[in-house]
């Protein structure tokens, strides 16, 4: 991809400093989206147990219907293809095409992923597939799920199956979507699927989904070169600054821990090859030990193409809890988020662009030699349609064009930044929280499965015509 650096001169793109060839789509996620949850062989994954066991998700929303994405998506396509998108990142359902997780593909299951490739490559919509975005199908979990080592060698063999019957249309593969999600919310906290609270099993997680990780994209680009197949591999990390609340020592060890276990537990590994002796130490601390065998870190640091960054805000982090204690219950000190007074989106998180710029810039300083892709950026905001059918939406719009413009900023300093997604094209099942938090850059009314574009997206769709009529 070339890298010459072009300015954008008139109108919504008017001064953003972005390079040629500059890749602009939305994201979303199957099981947010999809629905039809037991159609054409698919089987349960954790997320159909986790959202259909009482008072786990808010509203006691599943993702059985969601936005219907599954007998709706050439509709879906036409709306990208609306909005003048090159890109459109979704992610492969393991559990629809590898029923239970193991063994023989589900060629329905399949056939839906090659329908909307070819849906997307006949309107000229470049496909990203995210492998792994959180639906491990129910039968893995219950043979251990990922602090299991053995789910990291099932993750290599779906992620070969579906290569193989996309590889040959699809050349931009993420492997694991937010793997800090699902260890450390899924296995350590008990906030998303699977719903354990074991700290000690979510850092087996960690592991194993950077071994699955390495492992997948080994097979993937073992099968890509015997293919003759030129592809962009890479994974998804949900990153942010880590700020400490005052300058004390505690607070800025505070902010070392928060950025240790959410940031360099995995860029460390993956581009480095080796965990973050800090965080190892406070890991073994709290009695949670990395399971590392012999030639792990070699596969996990396999090399990738490009960084997947997804970032919605950036933390600023205190050592003292809510109850004024500096020692958390599991005995652990205490690592707490807390505010500044700035403006906060829909899910209570505090809108700081700047730390976006930051981080870019950060990220391309300490790990050079990684192209970043933004693969996701948005935000959760209460619209709703006004009396003409519209809907306005100025905060995402403001959202939106803040954080594109600090991703301009982070390379005007040297960020090697090569696209922008927006989450998300639909409002869509917002994981715990259901349906109330709404994404999308277009409306879903969950009643009538109608879309409607809201002013964020029309603003989006000039921006991106703009930006490339000046370039
Ligand atoms: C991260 C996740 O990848 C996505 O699934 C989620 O909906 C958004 N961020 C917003 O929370």
């Amino acid at each position: 991809m070339d890298t010459t650096l072009t300015q954008a001169t008139a109108g919504p793109a008017g001064g953003l400093t972005l390079p040629a060839g500059f890749r602009w789509g939305v994201a979303t996620a199957a099981y947010q989206i999809e629905g039809a949850a037991a159609e054409d062989g698919r089987t349960p994954s954790i997320w159909d147990t986790y959202s259909h066991t009482p008072g786990r998700v808010d509203g006691g929303h599943t993702g059985d219907v969601a936005c219907d994405h599954y007998h709706r998506m050439p509709g879906d396509v036409a709306l990208i293809k609306s909005l003048g998108l090159d890109t459109y990142r979704f992610s492969v359902s393991w559990p629809r095409v590898q029923p239970g997780g193991s063994g023989a593909v589900n060629a329905r299951g399949l056939d839906f992923y090659s329908r909307l490739v070819d849906e997307l490559l006949a309107n000229e919509i470049d496909p990203w597939i995210t492998l792994y975005h959180w639906d491990l199908p129910q039968e893995l979990e219950d043979a251990g799920g990922w602090p299991h080592r053995d789910t990291a060698h099932r993750f290599a063999d779906y992620a070969e199956l579906v290569f193989d019957r996309l590889g040959d249309r699809v050349d931009n593969w993420t492997t694991l979507n937010e793997p800090w999600c699902t260890a450390m919310l899924g296995y350590a906290y008990g906030r998303q699927a699977p719903g354990h609270q074991d700290f000690p099993a979510g850092i087996r997680a960690v592991h194993h989904l950077l071994l699955g990780h390495g492992l997948a994209t080994q097979r993937l680009r073992a099968s890509a070169t015997a293919a003759g197949r030129e592809v962009r591999l890479g994974i998804t990390l949900n990153l942010g600054t880590a700020h400490p609340a005052t300058d004390t020592p505690q607070d800025r060890d505070a902010a070392r821990r928060a950025d240790g276990l959410n940031s360099r537990l995995y860029l460390d590994p993956l581009l480095r090859g080796s965990y973050p002796v800090d965080v190892v130490e406070d890991l073994d601390r709290r009695g949670a030990g990395l399971p590392v065998q012999e030639g792990d870190l070699e596969v996990i640091r396999t090399p990738i193409d490009v960084l997947g960054v997804n970032y919605y805000t950036g933390w600023l982090l205190s050592h003292v809890g809510e109850n004024g204690s500096t020692v958390g219950a599991d005995g652990a000190p205490v690592t707490r988020e807390v505010g500044r007074g700035r403006p906060v989106t829909a899910m209570g998180w505090e809108i700081v662009p700047e730390c976006f710029t930051e981080l870019l810039v950060r990220l391309s300083r300490d790990y050079p030699g990684v192209p970043l892709v933004i693969t996701e950026n948005g935000a959760a905001f209460p619209d709703e349609p006004a009396a003409d059918g519209s809907v306005p939406d100025p905060e995402r719009t403001a959202y939106l064009e803040a954080h594109i413009r600090a991703v301009s900023d982070a390379v005007e300093q040297g960020a090697d930044v090569r696209g922008y997604f927006v989450w998300s094209l639909l409002d869509n099942f917002e994981w715990s929280y259901g349906y109330d938090k709404r994404f999308g850059i277009i409306r879903v009314d969950y009643d009538t499965q109608e879309r409607t574009p809201k002013d964020s997206a029309h603003w989006l769709r000039d921006l991106v015509s703009t930006w490339r009529q000046a370039n």
